[in-house]
């Protein structure tokens, strides 16, 4: 049974754009594939602590003891054992609300979620093959002028090399608050392409 982790930073709650374009990913989802189980990680539930100076300082003399057994780290087993991964995150400031970066610091261990080989050289240690980031924009960071300035996509795709998750894939609904664009035409064009993702992902 494939397992599908949902981490949801939608901030905005059932108001949230991301979340109505990440729900009808994941119904297609798990539509395609019966035997597969979602399991969801609420960031505005859940809300894991950020690495205050005490926080980092037990972590660490976990970490050094080597009990990656302690409930500290399961959220980093977690992410690490699961097949596939969506992050569903609005873009703030051009990147994603910081809960999500809260997180990611948090699945962030050695030796759990990545690792070093004898050489030195980055092993990534997560199972999934594909991780996808549903996201939504304000403006549009697509064009060739604004692409530079998109820093959530490419953070998630660099990470995503570090975790070993070979595939980074990101669905993006753009120009959603430009009064020049059709907000309703957008979502449906991303809610197509979310159909057709889901179906091979
Ligand atoms: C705190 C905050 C920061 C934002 N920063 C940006 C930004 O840097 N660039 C942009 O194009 N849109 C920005 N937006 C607009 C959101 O990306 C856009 O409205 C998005 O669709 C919100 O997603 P949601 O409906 O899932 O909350 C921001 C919105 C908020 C609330």
């Amino acid at each position: 049974m494939e397992q599908l982790l949902f981490i949801n930073a939608c901030v905005r709650g059932e108001r949230s754009r991301t979340l109505k374009l990440a729900r009808r990913f994941l119904d297609r989802w798990q539509q395609a594939h019966p035997d597969g189980a979602v399991t969801e990680v609420d960031l505005c539930k859940d809300r894991p602590v950020p690495q205050y100076p005490e926080v980092l300082a037990e972590r660490d003399e976990l970490w050094n003891a080597g009990k990656l057994d302690d409930p500290m780290f399961d959220l980093a087993h977690q992410f690490a054992a699961a097949d596939r991964i969506v992050v569903a995150a609005p873009f703030w400031d051009l990147s994603f609300p910081a809960i999500l970066k809260i997180y990611l610091e948090r699945i962030s261990v050695t030796n759990i979620t990545f690792g070093y080989d004898e050489q030195g050289n980055n092993v990534g240690l997560c199972k999934a093959g594909k991780l996808l980031l549903i996201t939504t924009r304000g403006g549009n960071f697509s064009l060739p002028e604004t692409a530079w300035m998109e820093m959530g996509a490419r953070q998630l795709e660099a990470l995503c090399a570090m975790y070993g998750i070979d595939s980074f894939q990101c669905l993006a609904a753009e120009g959603l608050d430009d009064i020049r664009n059709d907000k309703e035409a957008i979502l449906a064009e991303a809610m197509g392409r979310a159909d057709a993702m889901a179906e091979v992902f």
